[in-house]
């Protein structure tokens, strides 16, 4: 189904969503989501100034307490990146400052090559530094990550690599060169690396993966696979499958969300209509499903079992509200900045937000890790609040009638 229409069938039951929290067609509603995100945030930084030294909160473990990840988390930006955006949002110096500070501690991620996930750490925390906080020489940080992952760029398959045949969540059939759907929100950093140096090397990668992926990792309802396996010589696929979705032909929520978002922001640096046309067909898709609730906010997976008991996922709402913001600069006029305002009304209400001085001092409930490896099943998740406060700070901007969100 076309997502604008689907978007006209669940405008009577997102009414009710927004009958009990500000809407995001009201006057404030940007400035009072970003106040409670900076109430919420700061219950973090007193933590921190406790510890005494920086402690990187991700989520909130089973037995209640927090857990803080190092730095070759592939979560360690986004706190730092949520506190450049909640700067931004609130014009606390104070916020930026703690911003810079504990982007600075992620120095050493820079160089990181074991993962595909360099592009996530620096993206979130250096490049929204130098974007928000003027920090120029954070361009650097953008162009040693962006050579980090390109060691991982296979030319025989066209693809980066996205996590090593030693590590993580192998499959019992064996990778020889896993690229997962994620992969794609890595590829700014060499969008960025290319425009800073005037080398095309990052660009070139960048296209070449985004290609590939395009190529084999879509379904013909424009769904996508979690993981592609290939043979890194040649590039033929040896499997399609997931990892932390609910089966091989299923399609994982948060991934659909990469997808729309990754093909959004390929489009932004390439102006290339096959992007664009990507990310239009994967909202079409995700806004199509029927499993897809009225509130927007979907399960874990759109084909999990048993739904509608099931977890939802509310980091995969935020990001695709993120990308839906970025697309209707691109397509104006054909309800896309509706659509992610619909999203983000139902985020924003107690269905979704916290109440201050709960939920670890994270804003977002309901998120999810990874259920086949029963891994963060329901919970608070660091990308989840900054994937909504971007989204926050690009509708601002919008409304305040600018086009460039970056
Ligand atoms: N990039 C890992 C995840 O989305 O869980």
């Amino acid at each position: 189904m076309n997502a604008l229409k689907k978007f006209g069938t669940i405008l009577m039951s997102v009414a009710a969503v927004a009958a009990v929290s500000a809407s995001a067609q009201g006057l404030d509603f940007v400035g009072e989501n970003a106040r409670h995100a900076a109430r919420q945030y700061r219950g973090h930084l007193d933590i921190i100034d406790k510890a005494g030294h920086f402690i990187n909160p991700r989520t909130v473990k089973p037995d209640g307490s927090t857990w803080y990840v190092p730095v070759d988390d592939w979560c360690s930006g986004f706190f730092p990146g949520s506190l450049w955006y909640l700067g931004s949002l609130t014009g606390d110096e104070e916020l930026s400052r703690r911003a810079a500070t504990y982007t600075e501690t992620l120095d050493s991620a820079q160089y990181l090559t074991w993962h595909h996930d360099v592009g996530f750490i620096i993206g979130s925390s250096y490049l929204n530094g130098y974007r928000l906080g003027g920090h120029e020489h954070y361009k650097d940080a953008v162009i040693n990550a962006a050579k980090s992952l390109s060691t991982r760029f296979r030319p025989g398959a066209g693809v980066i690599q996205s996590w090593n045949v030693d590590k993580g969540w192998q499959s019992e059939r064996g990778w020889a060169c896993p690229v997962i759907i994620d992969n794609m929100m890595n590829l700014e950093v060499l969008f960025e690396a290319s425009l800073f140096t005037g080398d095309p090397t990052y660009y070139n990668i960048a296209v070449k993966h985004a290609d590939t992926t395009l190529e084999h990792h879509f379904r013909p309802d424009f769904s996508c696979f979690h993981v592609v396996d290939y043979d890194p010589a040649t590039g033929a696929v040896r499997h399609r499958q997931t990892a932390q979705g609910y089966a091989d032909d299923s399609s994982w929520a948060r991934g659909q969300a990469w997808a729309l978002y990754g093909y959004t922001m390929c489009y932004r640096y390439t102006g290339n209509p096959n992007y664009i046309y990507q990310a239009v067909k994967v909202c079409d898709m995700i806004f199509g499903t029927p499993s897809l609730p009225d509130d927007l906010i979907p399960y874990w997976d759109y084909n999990a079992p048993g739904i509608p008991d099931q977890p939802r996922d509310a980091s995969a709402a935020a990001c695709t509200a993120s990308a839906l913001y970025e697309l209707s600069t691109y397509l104006p006029g054909r309800g896309y900045k509706e659509l992610a305002d619909k999203v983000m009304t139902s985020l924003s209400s107690p269905a979704y937000r916290a109440e201050p001085g709960t939920n670890g001092h994270f804003l977002l409930m309901h998120s999810v890790g990874s259920i086949p490896h029963g891994h963060e099943i329901d919970v608070p998740i660091n990308y989840a609040d900054y994937y909504y406060l971007e989204a926050l700070l690009r509708k601002k901007k919008l409304e305040e009638g600018s086009t460039k969100l970056f």
